[in-house]
């Protein structure tokens, strides 16, 4: 075999859960990386650069790193590399992606899981980090982003006052984030699908926040807010 168990593990997970042609094209590149990895060895003590480690992002999270609606998946060029890193420990540990009910969080685990080298995720997250960041358009129409603007009020402590994000309280920038995403994570979080796992401490502290919005018109509204904060 010219993998090792951990992809080998991860190709059985990812056979039982999606069968989606991203996911095939995902696995492809892995093997080629696993085999590329073999004639170069980048500075740091990781395995490979991070243009040879985005390419195994590109399939899901396009070329530029912008995300795709029907593939489910974020944008991710430009997200500061502290909280690309830690969410990608958090897919490979099992505290993010690992609940049943979590189908897209199951979509990015087992690609986590083939970054077990500790240098290639510090690389890979820097590399997304210097990607350009862009303002996707607003896709979310029938929510009022008027009442959306005043229930941010109590997410700016944390996530800053225009979705700008924060490092010390380790709240992500929403802005320029897809409306529709973040209206699924506010969803995934007031269901539990993401921030439950006892280790997740950060999801944990995000998590009351989101169930403490009245209704699931709240979390639309709070979505179309964003995508248009200045
Ligand atoms: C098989 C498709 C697929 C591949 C390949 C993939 N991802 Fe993902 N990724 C997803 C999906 C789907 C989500 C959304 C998870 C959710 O809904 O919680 C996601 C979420 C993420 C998030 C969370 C973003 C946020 O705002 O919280 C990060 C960071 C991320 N991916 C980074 C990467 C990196 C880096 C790579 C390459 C090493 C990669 N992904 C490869 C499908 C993929
Ligand atoms: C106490 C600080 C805090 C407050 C207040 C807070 N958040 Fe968060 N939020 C976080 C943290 C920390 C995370 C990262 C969770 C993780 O690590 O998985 C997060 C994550 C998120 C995410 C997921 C982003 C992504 O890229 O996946 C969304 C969406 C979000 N918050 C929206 C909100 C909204 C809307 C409010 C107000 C109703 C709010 N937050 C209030 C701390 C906070």
């Amino acid at each position: 075999m010219l993998y090792g168990s951990d992809l080998d593990d991860m190709m059985t997970t990812s056979r039982r859960r999606s069968r989606g042609a991203a996911l095939v094209g995902a696995l492809t590149s892995v093997m080629l990386l696993a085999l590329s990895a073999c004639d170069a060895a980048p500075a740091g003590g990781g395995t490979a650069s991070g243009e040879q480690l985005y390419q195994l992002c590109a399939q899901c999270h396009g070329e530029n790193g912008l995300g795709n609606r029907f593939a489910n998946t974020p944008a991710i060029a430009g997200l500061p590399a502290w909280y690309v890193e830690a969410q990608l420990l958090k897919f490979r540990s099992g505290q993010r992606g690992s609940h049943p009910d979590d189908l897209t969080g199951m979509q990015m685990r087992p690609i986590a899981r083939t970054l077990v080298n500790d240098a290639d995720i510090k690389t890979i997250s820097e590399q997304v980090s210097k990607m350009p960041r862009f303002r996707p358009e607003p896709q979310i129409k029938d929510a009022d982003p008027a009442r959306g603007s005043a229930l941010y009020k109590p997410c700016a402590a944390c996530h800053g006052p225009n979705g700008e994000g924060n490092e010390g309280t380790k709240a992500p920038p929403l802005q320029a984030q897809s409306d529709w995403y973040i209206a699924t994570q506010l969803t995934h979080f007031r269901k539990g699908i993401r921030g439950t796992h006892p280790e997740d401490a950060t999801g944990g502290m995000m998590r009351p926040q989101a169930t403490m919005l009245p209704d699931d018109a709240a979390v639309r509204d709070i979505a179309a807010f964003i995508a248009r904060a200045k």
